[in-house]
């Protein structure tokens, strides 16, 4: 089915993929961000907007009348901005996009969130109930942006509470490689895959874990197919099947994390640190991409 899909963020380095992803597939799309990006796909209607502004974004969203949104505007990177703005910036977004979509009649808000919600890197000991991280081990953000994400799936939540008209959604990409990277270009922490993979205290802040953009395309698109086999609120993570390291992460976790070697033993051969399985299960996704297949080494 084809639907009038608003994506948030629509110039950013997952967006790119997923407005190009969603035109593809035959969605109409509509893209609004703050910035207009360097290379337009052909037939997607761009608009310059600051969701931040809830009146404009309230009258932007009732003009287009979409069918669906995905919400993937926010200040993606930890520390890289004042942690009250970070926390003001992207949990107003969440809350005036979600809010406009409703008032606009739309069936179905995917909102992005962050494995970083979890809580690996907190300067205090963090130690999880178990590895790889799931869906049903509780969060404990420990910066802003983290808690912001957080924050944005309670907005979905919150709104699930409010109708059952529409279904909300909630995911949290592991970091994202848009695919231009594969080839060398700039990761969205300046350095390259390879040297991300070179040096593995560069993947080890983020649990080795990725995501290419266009598995993340694929994972909204069958999620917005299936949106019915999801029950309202729900979160994914979406995450690559393997890890984004040369070695296993039962040598490499108890390296970087001491604290977490008990953990890591069950992380043989290239098993990754984060679940993908409650997505497999529930909507028959599965990443199809790996570092093994894609970099250009
Ligand atoms: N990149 C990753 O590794 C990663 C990992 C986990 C979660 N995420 C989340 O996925 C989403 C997309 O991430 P990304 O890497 O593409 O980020 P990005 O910074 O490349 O893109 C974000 C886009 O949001 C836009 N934006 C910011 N504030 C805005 C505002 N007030 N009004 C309108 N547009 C605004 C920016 O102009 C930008 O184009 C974000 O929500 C991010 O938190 C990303």
């Amino acid at each position: 089915m084809s639907d009038r899909v608003i994506i948030t963020g629509g110039s950013g380095r997952l967006g790119r993929s997923v407005v190009d992803g969603f035109s593809a597939a035959g969605h109409q799309v509509i893209s609004m961000d703050r910035t207009l990006p360097e290379t337009p796909v052909s037939g997607v209607d761009y608009r310059a907007a600051d969701l931040l502004d809830a009146v404009a974004t309230a009258e932007l969203f009732a003009e287009v009348g979409p069918d669906s949104v995905v919400s993937l505007a926010a200040i993606a990177v930890p520390f890289s901005a004042p942690e009250d703005v970070i926390l003001k910036t992207n949990v107003g977004i969440a809350h005036n996009v979600t809010a406009a979509a409703v008032a606009a009649g739309a069936r179905t808000v995917i909102i992005a969130s962050s494995p970083s919600i979890m809580g690996y890197g907190s300067p205090v000991e963090w130690v999880p109930p178990r590895l790889p991280l799931d869906e049903n081990v509780t969060p404990y953000p420990w910066h802003a942006y983290g808690l912001s994400k957080y924050a944005a799936e309670q907005v979905a939540a919150m709104f699930a509470q409010q109708t059952s008209r529409v279904k909300f959604i909630s995911f949290r990409p592991c970091y994202v490689i848009a695919p231009e990277e594969w080839q060398g270009g700039p990761t969205q922490q300046g350095h390259t895959l390879v040297e991300r993979l070179d040096r593995p205290e560069l993947s080890a802040v983020a649990l080795f874990n990725y995501v290419d953009a266009r598995d993340v395309t694929d994972f909204l698109l069958t999620a917005l197919a299936s949106s019915d086999q999801v029950s309202n609120g729900a979160v994914f993570f979406v995450g690559a099947k393997d890890a984004l390291a040369r070695k296993p992460l039962s040598e490499l976790i108890p390296e970087y994390f001491p604290e977490l070697s008990h953990l890591a033993e069950g992380l043989t051969g290239d098993s990754p640190a984060f679940s993908v399985q409650k997505a497999k299960d529930v909507l028959g996704w599965e990443p199809k991409r790996s570092w093994r297949t894609e970099l250009v080494e």
